[in-house]
């Protein structure tokens, strides 16, 4: 029987998912995005799961998508196919919160895939980068958009016009991630952040993971209007009679995610 390549595990309310391909490098094939993808699927649709934490292996997040399976490849193959928004692009429509739990390395498109969680956190040994320069390519997956906007254009261009990695002291100052920690709590924080998350009311999460992500697709002024709208909305919601009654009573809340 084939092995498993992604690894999903529960602790309580969050997934724990783990990109565990035969390379502890995790190079992205399509075999590896498609399991992810289906991981995550079940994931979104399984209502018990509220946050996942995505990691990979102790060298690496992922190395970046197959460059073996890529070198081949002609323009009007990866065209037609449309290499990467084929699989990659459903884990940009995932509604759940998605914390990137990052060891080694996280390049070209290991970095794209912690840029599209939610949460970056990484251990000390952590190194980010979009190296795709090296390869004679631009990167695929979201690199030139998503770092200037995490860690600043000037960052963004050194690290994609050197293809030089930064490490997870570099990538928290500049802002692409959230907390650095001892590699091995790394696991353990990740998951603390998604029980922190996890014990809110889903439909509240879900919205503030729409607002958030809404602010880096609108105006200032359509992204307010967005956010007063979910929170008119929220007043529909038991949850909101609970979480404020609970406040008023000094209790914790029992949210029916309602
Ligand atoms: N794709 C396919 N195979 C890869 C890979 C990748 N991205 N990264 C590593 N591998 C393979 C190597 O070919 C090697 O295979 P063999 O054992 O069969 O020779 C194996 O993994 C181990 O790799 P190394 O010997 O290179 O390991 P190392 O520890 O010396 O170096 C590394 C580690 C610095 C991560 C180095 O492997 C490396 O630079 N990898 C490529 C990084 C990269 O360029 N990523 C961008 C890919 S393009 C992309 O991601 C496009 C996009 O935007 C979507």
């Amino acid at each position: 029987m084939e092995q498993p390549i992604v690894h999903t595990e529960l602790h309580g309310r969050v997934a724990l998912v783990r990109l565990a391909s035969g390379n502890p490098l995790n190079p992205l094939t399509d075999a590896l995005i498609d399991a992810l993808v289906s991981a995550m699927q079940r994931i979104e649709a399984d209502p018990a799961v509220h946050a996942t934490v995505l990691t990979g292996s102790d060298k690496a997040f992922a190395a970046g998508a197959d460059i073996v399976g890529m070198a081949p490849l002609d323009y009007a193959t990866a065209f037609s196919e449309d290499l990467i928004g084929r699989n990659w692009d459903h884990l940009r429509r995932l509604r759940k919160p998605l914390i990137a739990a990052v060891r080694g390395y996280a390049l070209g498109g290991g970095c794209e895939l912690a840029m599209m969680c939610d949460i970056v956190i990484a251990a000390r040994d952590a190194l980010f980068g979009q190296p795709e320069i090296k390869l004679g390519i631009v990167p695929g997956a979201g690199g030139t958009q998503r770092l200037p906007r995490a860690a600043g254009k000037s960052t963004a261009m050194l690290a994609c016009l050197t293809g030089e990695a930064l490490p997870a002291s570099d990538a928290l100052a500049c802002g692409l991630i959230s907390k650095v920690v001892e590699p091995d709590a790394l696991i353990e924080e990740a998951l603390r952040i998604g029980q922190q998350i996890a014990r809110h009311s889903l439909p509240v999460i879900v919205a503030v993971k729409e607002a958030v992500d809404r602010s880096f697709e609108s105006s200032l002024a359509e992204g307010l209007l967005f956010e007063r709208r979910l929170f008119h909305a929220g007043f529909s919601l038991a949850d909101q009679k609970e979480g404020m009654a609970a406040f008023l009573e000094r209790r914790t809340a029992r949210f029916v995610n309602r």
